[in-house]
């Protein structure tokens, strides 16, 4: 998809996320650990709620048995409730971004989204896979992650083979 347009489209995707329903939140609850990690999902926008549901949910169906993939995929984009920012601001963080930026603090916060969730995984205890796709999920393959793991993730994740060094909106 052309840069552009999967902008757009994810703006579309953030104003007009519906929240999760009873057996949605039922499912996701089922894939989490109570307490602060439980808290840090659902403290999450609606989109970005969906967004790691729908994710996880691709991930369990080609990789059923694999509760740490489906976490992974689940949790990867947390850090990015820290930012604020809603579906215009994150549109203008991700240009931004592009030709020099952040321009402001919480731009700068919503950019390094993946770094931040994945500190937060990590003090709470996640499995490793869970810590490195949060924080290397815009960036390259940690050596000792399975390529195949890792492309299945990035598919789920909507990032695909394309872009994904620069791509900071999903
Ligand atoms: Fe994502
Ligand atoms: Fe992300």
């Amino acid at each position: 998809m052309a840069d552009w347009l999967h902008l757009v489209s994810r703006f579309f995707d953030v104003v007009t996320a519906r929240p999760l329903d009873d057996e949605e939140r039922r499912r996701v609850t089922a894939l989490l650990r109570p307490g602060p990690e439980a808290e840090a999902f659902f403290a999450q926008s609606a989109a970005d709620q969906r967004h790691g549901l729908e994710a996880a949910e691709v991930v369990a169906r080609q990789a059923p048995g694999r509760r740490d993939l489906q976490r992974a995929a689940l949790l990867h984009d947390i850090g990015k409730r820290r930012s604020g920012l809603g579906a215009f601001g994150r549109v203008v963080a991700t240009l931004t971004g592009r030709i020099g930026g952040p321009w402001g603090r919480r731009h700068r916060l919503y950019l390094n989204h993946g770094a931040l969730g994945a500190s937060e995984l990590e003090a709470w205890g996640a499995e490793a896979i869970v810590v490195a796709y949060a924080r290397h999920h815009h960036g390259e393959r940690p050596a000792g992650v399975d390529p195949g793991e890792w492309e299945l993730l990035l598919e789920a994740d909507g990032i695909g083979r394309r872009r994904r060094v620069r791509e900071t909106s999903r």
